[in-house]
């Protein structure tokens, strides 16, 4: 049975990123079809800034080695049970997409090269919401360690952005409200008791 898909307006107000992944596998066919689709993010130039490692199901697993070398600090003195609290925040997620943009040297367009995989980031967020998948932009410090980008492939001039980690969960976490309108928005022209 195909679930009706969420319309925009629901998928942007209800997706909440999720922290408390339940280590659910995440198929790569899923993720590949959502990168696909995400990739009509608006992009200046048509430059199509981004590139993605992604780890996923029986990778994502054999992939957490990496992440316990670089993502657990002095993991080697950790206890056992320490590790495994530690290892947590990696081995709730089933799958991951690390995000990788060019370093325009003009300052321009490495904004707007960021912007648009921002776009991109936020398409996946979306689009993976809608099919019961959640997800979580991280941005560890160990994103910019020399030898994890080298383990990745990361060549000079590239910024890993974002570990986007995807994943199914058990619950929705509570929304942490916006600032209203009135606080963010004025209107050229009118006074501000006016709406
Ligand atoms: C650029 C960026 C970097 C982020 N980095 C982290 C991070 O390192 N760790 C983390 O737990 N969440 C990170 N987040 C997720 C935000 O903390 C999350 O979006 C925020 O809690 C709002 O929750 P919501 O997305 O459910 O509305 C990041 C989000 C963005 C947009």
């Amino acid at each position: 049975m195909n679930e009706q898909a969420l319309s925009v307006r629901d998928a942007i107000i209800s997706r909440r990123s999720i922290k408390n992944f339940n280590g659910q596998p995440v198929d790569p066919e899923n993720i590949a079809e959502m990168l696909e689709d995400a990739a009509w993010a608006p992009n200046h130039g048509n430059r199509n800034p981004w590139r993605f490692v992604v780890a996923a199901d029986k990778e994502y697993v054999k992939f957490l080695d990496i992440l316990r070398e670089y993502g657990v600090p002095k993991w080697k003195e950790l206890s056992e049970e320490d590790l495994e609290k530690q290892m947590k925040k990696f081995t709730g997620p089933g799958a991951v997409a690390f995000v990788i943009v060019p370093e325009d040297a003009r300052q321009k367009e490495r904004l707007e090269d960021y912007a648009a995989a921002s776009m991109f980031i936020q398409n996946t967020q979306l689009l993976a919401w809608d099919k019961g998948i959640g997800t979580c932009w991280k941005t560890p410090g160990f994103l910019d360690n020399p030898k994890f980008r080298e383990e990745l492939g990361v060549k000079q001039g590239e910024r890993i952005i974002s570990m986007l980690q995807f994943g199914y969960f058990d619950e929705i976490p509570k929304a942490r409200s916006r600032k209203p309108l009135n606080e963010i928005v004025t209107y050229y022209g009118r006074d501000s008791e006016e709406v």
